[in-house]
């Protein structure tokens, strides 16, 4: 796709696109353009309306966007005109700019429209291209400002968080561990990041036991993916920060079984799934900033071969782990991937993002994901992050009070408390454990934002919840 600034209509012959704020007074002023008048009774501007059309051959869109919007208000306005119009669209577009808009609003409106390309229908057989995925399909932006810079940054966050959608959409049976590896390794490839994987053997080599439990049920062999960025350019005192992705490629629970329903458990891998999608993004982007970041994948699975209530595991940190849940996998994957991270990486910063506690949607519901931190300064930024970004998060405590939750009797803990209370802070603080009392690290329980329902489907599914705010994060260190 291309982009391209243009400094009027004439000659344009496409798609055309006009935000428009809330205009609406008492005395009726209507919106002019390219010789149109539109009865304020019409048309306003108001939230959540749109307004049709035809001038000179050319397809005219009015997007309405009320008095005052936010970013993802912004995005998911544009994202409904890109899925919605698909017909009355065209692989030509100018989106007209007047000088009002600021770049943040420019970049959530682009990225927008590129999500609204999306379609769920991975194995439908009758499947109709959006006009923006033409390979001539042109971005034309009609303003007197240079925004192109911001355009491809948009159309670069679109790309990632496209490329998650996928991820986490496709079904179990297509998303093995073997698939996000192999899509770890050509992505890295494509954009300029180092990976390694280590598969059943390495993993035991390397004594990583608690990962490899989760997957002992399954034929699908599990993945410990380790990607390194380091950025073209050196810079002097360059960042070094640390991810962790959990990446459980279906979580039927286990031995303990999940009888409320599994159906959505795919999403088990959205924590990776962001993380994989920040790292294509950051050396997209090209950041300042050095990047290592883990994805442990493995698919929980029952069989005569799977770990066992009661079993204690060897992690690898050197720490004896009590199961007492099987269905509390993500906490074991990931205390590998921190220890692992911080034993051999050493990074300033951590971050982990996992769909780890039905708690935390207990307790925030589906517009937030829940922040443990004992870092103040990473609370914010990561905080104020998600809040341009639109992706909230709202912190929880690590109290010590809590840590009697995973003390063991036969190991050195436990990975669940056994009761049905505190169950997002309890999982916190089995991961806080293996942190080595590291005092930048910060996790993100996404459980109940990193898989939706929205206007764009009849049920559930990704969000890219993540890939926009940890890429964010790290770009404002
Ligand atoms: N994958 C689930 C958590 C989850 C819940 C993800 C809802 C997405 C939506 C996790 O592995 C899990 O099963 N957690 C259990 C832990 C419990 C057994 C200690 C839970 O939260 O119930
Ligand atoms: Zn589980
Ligand atoms: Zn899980």
């Amino acid at each position: 796709m291309k982009t391209n600034t243009i400094q009027n209509l004439t000659n344009f012959s496409g798609t055309i696109i006009i935000p428009v704020f809330e205009t609406y007074e008492k005395n009726i002023v209507p919106i002019a353009f390219d010789g149109l008048e539109i009865p304020a009774k019409v048309f306003f501007g108001k939230k959540d309306t749109h307004y049709l059309a035809e001038i000179k051959d050319n397809l005219h869109l009015f997007v309405g966007l009320g008095k005052t919007v936010d970013y993802k208000t912004l995005k998911t306005t544009f994202r409904r005109i890109a899925a919605k119009q698909k017909e009355h669209l065209s692989a030509n577009v100018a989106l007209v700019l007047p000088e009002q808009f600021t770049d943040d609003q420019v970049e959530a409106m682009i990225s927008g429209l590129l999500l609204g390309t999306y379609d769920l229908g991975h194995f439908k057989a009758d499947k109709k291209a959006h006009p923006f995925l033409d390979s001539d399909f042109t971005l034309n932006l009609v303003s007197e400002k240079d925004h192109l810079a911001t355009a491809n940054k948009a159309i670069k966050i679109a790309k990632a968080q496209l490329g998650v959608y996928n991820l986490v959409d496709l079904p179990p049976n297509t998303v093995t561990p073997k698939y996000l590896s192999t899509w770890a390794k050509e992505t890295g490839e494509k954009y300029g990041f180092e990976v390694k994987v280590l598969g059943y053997d390495a993993s035991k080599i390397a004594g990583l036991g608690a990962f490899l439990a989760v997957g002992k049920g399954s034929e699908n062999e599990p993945q410990f993916i380790i990607m390194n960025y380091t950025p073209k350019q050196k810079v002097k005192s360059m960042k070094h920060v640390g991810l962790v992705g959990k990446g459980i490629t279906f979580d039927t629970g286990g031995l303990n079984i999940k009888t409320a329903g599994m159906v959505h458990m795919k999403c088990d891998m959205a924590g990776g799934g962001a993380v994989l999608g920040a790292m294509q993004l950051i050396a997209d982007l090209q950041l300042h900033v050095k990047v290592t970041a883990i994805v442990p994948c493995a698919e929980n699975s029952v069989d005569a071969k799977s770990f066992l209530p009661s079993d204690v595991i060897h992690s690898y940190s050197g720490h004896s782990i009590e199961i007492i849940d099987t269905d509390a996998e993500g906490r074991l994957v990931l205390a590998d991937g921190l220890s692992y991270l911080i034993k051999n990486f050493k990074p300033e910063y951590i971050v982990d993002i996992a769909t780890l506690t039905g708690s935390s949607v207990g307790t925030f519901g589906y517009e937030c994901a829940a922040l443990f931190t004992n870092n103040v300064e990473m609370a914010k930024k990561l905080q104020d992050s998600g809040d341009a970004v639109g992706e909230r998060l709202w912190p929880l405590p690590l109290w010590d009070v809590y840590k009697q939750d995973i003390e063991s009797d036969i190991a050195d803990v436990k990975n669940y408390s056994g009761k049905p209370v505190a169950g997002a802070i309890s999982a916190a603080k089995f991961l806080e454990y293996f942190t080595q009392e590291h005092t930048a690290w910060a996790h993100l329980d996404v459980a109940g934002v990193a898989f939706g329902d929205d206007e764009f489907a009849k049920s559930k599914h990704a969000t890219a919840y993540g890939v926009h705010l940890l890429t964010k994060f790290i770009e404002n260190l």
